[in-house]
């Protein structure tokens, strides 16, 4: 059997499974769309969020790019951050970079990989923005760690510059982002500290009220 012949094997019995364990599964999920929070993750094969959190389908909304980048002129990224905010009303909107990222790896290294060098531009310039501080860890491995965790730092700070979180924080709707990074030797979730929950906590210059 091909690949794509296993895949629609494996589907239908996973919904056979599914419905043989509670026949209104597929019926109750179709009204459960209204998950709490955003994901903001990397494209990263390995560590589904769903799994890495042991959330059920419904409760998380997610985004997934290389090396999950928030850019403020991504129209895609932008439209799930404003759905999410606006219409599903989440309150904790999540960016969750990765240990070991591919992504970071190659946007330290000098080697061109195509249209995607574009896309890794936005980690050189976090590289560029902490040079002093990236330049004195001799480990190629650890700098590479530490790089993912700066970068996850500054697309936090993407999505709270964007007028979606900022329009929603003038609302008063209660919105929270913050800064996670796994590691997929132990499939542990690092909180680093990053939490942002009002304009008070940006840089004047990004701020729209
Ligand atoms: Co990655």
């Amino acid at each position: 059997m091909n690949l794509l012949d296993e895949c629609f094997d494996a589907n239908r019995r996973w919904a056979a499974e599914q419905v043989d364990r509670d026949p209104t599964y597929f019926k109750r999920l179709e009204n459960l769309q209204s998950p709490d929070m955003l994901w903001i993750g990397c494209s990263d094969s390995r560590l589904p969020p769903n799994e890495l959190l042991a959330r059920p389908p419904g409760d998380i909304f997610v985004h997934r790019n290389v090396a999950n980048v928030v850019e403020h002129t991504d129209v895609n990224c932008l439209s799930v951050l404003q759905y999410a905010v606006d219409v599903l009303k989440v309150r904790h909107v999540i960016v969750c970079g990765h240990y070991g990222c591919g992504g970071v790896r190659a946007a330290m290294a000098t080697q061109p990989l195509g249209l995607i060098d574009n896309w890794l531009r936005h980690i050189r310039d976090v590289h560029l923005w902490n040079r002093a501080e990236l330049n004195a860890i001799a480990d190629l491995g650890k700098r590479t760690d530490r790089l993912a965790e700066l970068n996850v730092e500054a697309q936090v700070a993407n999505v709270c510059h964007t007028s979606i979180v900022q329009d929603a924080w003038r609302r008063g709707h209660p919105l929270t982002v913050h800064g996670w990074i796994y590691s997929i030797s132990d499939g542990l979730i690092r909180d680093l500290g990053i939490n942002v929950e009002s304009a008070e906590q940006i840089p004047p210059e990004y701020r729209l009220y």
